[in-house]
């Protein structure tokens, strides 16, 4: 039995004033269905984000807009994925935080052929968890994501508490000129420092955007980092904000005023009650910069909804594999600059004569950064270098991620939860994650059951260091 669930949470209308984000319900995916299938199509499709006198700026994109598809599905339900590329560079989906089966994890050449120009790729897996996720490609990401290739993927627990509204939030900067062209993705000054930052922030592709909410409603926000640079700590004002997700796995709630850091790629749902009159506001910001960035505007629309009590609520638990600390070798994974970069002509020129022009987009310019002292080799994912660890299937296993540059790394494993445990310089909420921001001179602990074969990357997810070395990949095995 077939489904489609493209479209989702009703998010649309890129300049517009009001998204009517929030009074869409979670869209019903077929009611008995246990197949689940979408077609994405990535290619350039113009979009305006900058107000006029700008242009539209060619976004790439899987759905006729910015943000989307939002694909909705239920705990159980399987997911047929069809991408076709219409792009003149190859590419492949990534599915961010999602534990899969190897085969499906979409990074070309470690787990797939790459998906040329004009060939299709399709996907098929049951996602185990319920949870925030989202898809992406894993090839010239600094581009394709910088101009918008990405999706989400909402699975919904079956036994949630009752939401008056669930919302999707995308956090993201874009890199655009006066006149709606795109800037430079990656620079050497960026890629060797904290990054490359966008001009222009939205939320779902608007700057400011006014998000409609039920008036004195109890609001499930999904709130997604899907930058390729910026940290955020985000907060509702004039709302008392309770996180109840990261990355997608229940937390014991907790109030979102006490902060909770975001790296690309990083999630956390937060419930909130909206104003309780139509007509009334709130604010999301971003407060992690010394200045307060206002992102958003939820505004109460509607009759209010009856009064109840507001209280924070959990989510059903996870089933994630719980890791045997007692058994667990600790392994050290150093993140550091290469003490020397090593420039683009030290490419293998024969090499790079062999390959197709589009693969020539997938190079990396440079390399500034490396894990355990190994990079990610200069030219893409067609050069694979060794795994920088095999693990015994079935064991636990404890990684002391040690940051030994004064930058921020959110760092991303794919196929697993990291369960995190402790660092060494501050205190840690113990906590599910697929990416954990790694501070400055940092050493933080975090575990996983290697119960999950296959070659699974692992990676900074700013996304210039990741395409400048910042990269490997496990072996479980
Ligand atoms: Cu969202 Cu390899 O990452
Ligand atoms: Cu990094």
């Amino acid at each position: 039995i077939a489904a489609t669930a493209l479209g989702g949470t009703g998010l649309a209308a890129p300049t517009a004033g009001a998204l009517k984000a929030g009074l869409a319900a979670p869209r019903p995916v077929s009611a008995d269905g246990d197949l689940v299938e979408v077609e994405l199509v990535a290619k350039q499709r113009m979009q305006r984000i900058l107000a006029e006198p700008a242009a539209p700026s060619p976004l790439i994109t899987y759905a006729d807009h910015f943000p989307g598809p939002v694909i909705r599905m239920r705990k159980g339900q399987r997911l047929r994925a069809t991408l076709v590329n219409e792009l003149d560079e190859h590419t492949s989906i990534h599915w961010h935080g999602i534990r899969l089966p190897n085969l499906e994890d979409g990074v070309p050449y470690l787990t797939q052929p790459p998906t040329g120009p004009g060939e299709r790729h399709v996907y098929e897996f049951t996602p185990p968890d319920a949870g925030s996720f989202f898809f992406h490609p894993h090839c010239n990401t600094v581009e394709l994501l910088g101009r918008g290739l990405a999706g989400v993927l909402i699975v919904e627990e079956p036994d949630a508490p009752k939401f008056d509204a669930d919302l999707v939030c995308l956090v993201k900067d874009w890199q655009l000129n006066k006149d709606g062209s795109f800037g430079t993705f990656l620079t050497d000054r960026g890629a060797s420092r904290a990054g490359t930052f966008g001009s222009v922030s939205t939320v779902n592709g608007a700057i400011e955007p006014v998000i409609e909410v039920p008036a004195n409603g109890d609001i499930r926000a999904r709130l997604y980092n899907i930058d390729s640079t910026r940290v955020v700590d985000l907060r509702v004002e004039g709302a008392e904000g309770w996180i109840i997700a990261v990355d997608g796995n229940p937390l014991p709630p907790r109030r979102l005023e006490e902060g909770w850091p975001m790296g690309p790629a990083m999630r956390i749902d937060v419930l909130f009650r909206a104003p309780a009159k139509a007509g009334q506001t709130l604010r999301l910001t971003n407060v992690y910069s010394a200045e307060p960035r206002p992102l958003a505007t939820f505004r109460a629309v509607g009759p209010s909804l009856p009064n109840k009590r507001f209280k924070p609520r959990a989510l059903p638990a996870a089933d994630i594999p719980e890791p045997d600390l007692t058994d667990a070798p600790i392994v050290p994974m150093a993140f550091s600059a290469t003490a020397v970069a090593q420039s683009f002509d030290g490419l293998d020129k024969a090499v790079l004569a062999g390959l197709p022009a589009a693969d020539a987009s997938c190079l990396s310019a440079k390399t500034f950064w490396a894990i355990n002292q190994q990079s990610w080799p200069e030219g893409g994912h067609e050069h694979l270098p060794p795994p920088l660890l095999t693990l015994e299937k079935g064991r636990s296993y404890i990684f002391e991620l040690a940051n030994l540059t004064p930058h921020l790394h959110p760092i991303h494993i794919h196929g697993y939860t990291f369960k995190v445990l402790s660092s060494d310089g501050r205190k840690v909420v113990p906590h599910h994650a697929d990416t954990v921001l790694l501070e400055p001179k940092e050493r933080l602990r975090v575990a996983i059951r290697a119960d999950n074969p296959g070659d699974w990357m692992f990676h900074c997810h700013i996304i210039e260091h990741q395409d400048t070395g910042m990269m490997g990949y496990i072996r479980v095995a």
